[in-house]
């Protein structure tokens, strides 16, 4: 596994380009599997992730090619109706095959995911809104078994608001027969850009990026052709964080701002301050932020994957921060590696009250969960001294090229392989 080392306490300045969206390339790349025939995208990020849902779909018998940001899947010769465990295991996301192969096969045999790191993060909803769309579902040696003869539009309310849940049952209900109605859908970007991308291959969909969507099936879809994906918000804030905490002058490109309003709005109240030119977003910080307080809300509020790198650059603010976290109970794994850099933060009653210190030193540290990585990274760039970051795999499954990126700009990172 390997270990990213990075020395701390610089100033960053220059131009980065913003990859395509993990969270919209994972959905959209399940989304194949609804057309028969050759399927390409456009802005694919190189992930692991994007990795592993080539491996699932190669596994389920799509051929699956990836180079330079582009991936082509011949999905004609799907013949297996499985999400094994080994990958279910590593990328939660592969519950995404699950409405796709049902709807198209009328059957799946998906491995249930386990918690994890971040919470308990049942797959409950998905199953509901299928079973009310016909489908029979069983659970049998940890794996959900889906079988449909036909599946039928259906009213479904969604009484907490999720992400995949919405893109599983809109990709679900594309090819049922009538029309779906996801009421307290998800309204996140990436939830968009498959509707969108579903629309091009002929389905008809209305409402998506507001909370009531509307599906109304149709018989066939045809393949997506070279359909681009968003830019990654996350990846664009996580350097807004980075440019706020390092005092640092940086060029987004390929940033799509309005898809960042709540994480701009948040880092002004701190002291960042943003301009855009026809370059792209200009984001600029000015010695210590200043404390501001936060809470997670499911997208257009501030979003659960920027939260432990708003944390990060909470730590060395002028004043205390609270920050509470609503969409999972227990994404604080980031605190006490912060900690171990110096940060004074204790949690109370589901929050985290965080009094900024003047610096934050250098430690050995370990990567829990992807954003957790990332928030690791953000204060190792501002600590005084050598940050070792371990298990950067996770780092990995959602960062694109972070430290080549990161040495472009003028940081001192480099990674040190595993020997094992
Ligand atoms: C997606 C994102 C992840 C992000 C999260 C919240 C992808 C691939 N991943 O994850 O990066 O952190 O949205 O923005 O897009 N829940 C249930 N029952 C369900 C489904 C969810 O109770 O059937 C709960 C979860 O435990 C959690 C909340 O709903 O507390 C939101 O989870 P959800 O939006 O489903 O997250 P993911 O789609 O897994």
């Amino acid at each position: 596994m390997d270990t990213l080392v990075i020395q701390g306490n610089k100033t960053l300045k220059g131009e980065v380009s913003i990859s395509g969206a993990k969270n919209a390339a994972l959905p959209i790349l399940a989304a194949s599997i609804l057309a028969s025939g050759e399927s390409s995208f456009t802005g694919i990020p190189y992930l692991r992730d994007v990795v592993t849902m080539g491996r699932l779909l190669s596994t389920m018998g799509c051929k699956f090619d990836y180079a330079d940001g582009t991936a082509v899947i011949d999905s004609a010769s799907i013949n297996h109706f499985e999400a094994p465990y080994e990958l279910v295991k590593t990328m939660r996301a592969s519950v995404l095959a699950l409405g796709p192969l049902v709807a198209r096969y009328g059957k799946a045999r998906v491995s249930l995911p386990g918690g994890c790191a971040i919470g308990a993060r049942p797959i409950n909803l998905h199953l509901m809104g299928l079973e009310k769309m016909g489908a029979k579902i069983k659970l049998e040696g940890g794996y959900v078994i889906a079988k449909a003869n036909v599946l039928r539009g259906a009213s479904l309310f969604f009484d907490t608001v999720t992400v995949t849940g919405t893109e599983n049952l809109m990709m679900a209900a594309a090819l049922a027969r009538g029309t779906t109605v996801l009421e307290n859908a998800a309204r996140e970007p990436e939830v968009v850009d498959l509707a969108n991308c579903l629309i091009s291959m002929g389905a008809r969909i209305k409402g998506a990026g507001e909370s009531v969507i509307e599906i109304e099936g149709v018989d066939t879809l045809r393949p997506a052709k070279r359909y681009r994906v968003i830019p990654d918000r996350i990846e664009a804030g996580t350097f807004m964080a980075i440019a706020g905490i390092c005092g640092s002058d940086l060029l987004l490109k390929n940033c799509r701002s309005d898809h960042l309003d709540a994480v701009i709005m948040k880092l002004k109240d701190t002291g960042v301050s943003f301009k855009d030119t026809k370059k792209g977003l200009r984001v600029r910080g000015h010695g210590r932020p200043v404390s501001a307080d936060l809470k997670t809300i499911p997208y257009p509020g501030f979003p659960t994957d920027m939260q432990a790198q708003f944390m990060a650059m909470m730590t060395v603010a002028k004043g205390t921060s609270v920050i509470k976290e609503t969409v999972f109970e227990n994404r604080y794994m980031h605190v006490a590696e912060l900690k171990r850099m110096g940060a004074d933060i204790s949690i109370e009653g589901g929050a985290a009250a965080i009094r900024g210190v003047e610096q934050l030193k250098g430690a050995p540290v370990m990567a829990t969960d992807l954003r957790a990585s990332a928030s690791l990274v953000v204060a190792a760039l501002c600590a005084k001294g050598e940050t070792r970051i371990s298990r950067i795999y996770h780092l990995d499954r959602g960062y694109e090229k972070m430290d080549e990126k990161l040495r472009q700009l003028g940081a001192d990172i480099y990674r040190l392989p595993d020997k094992s």
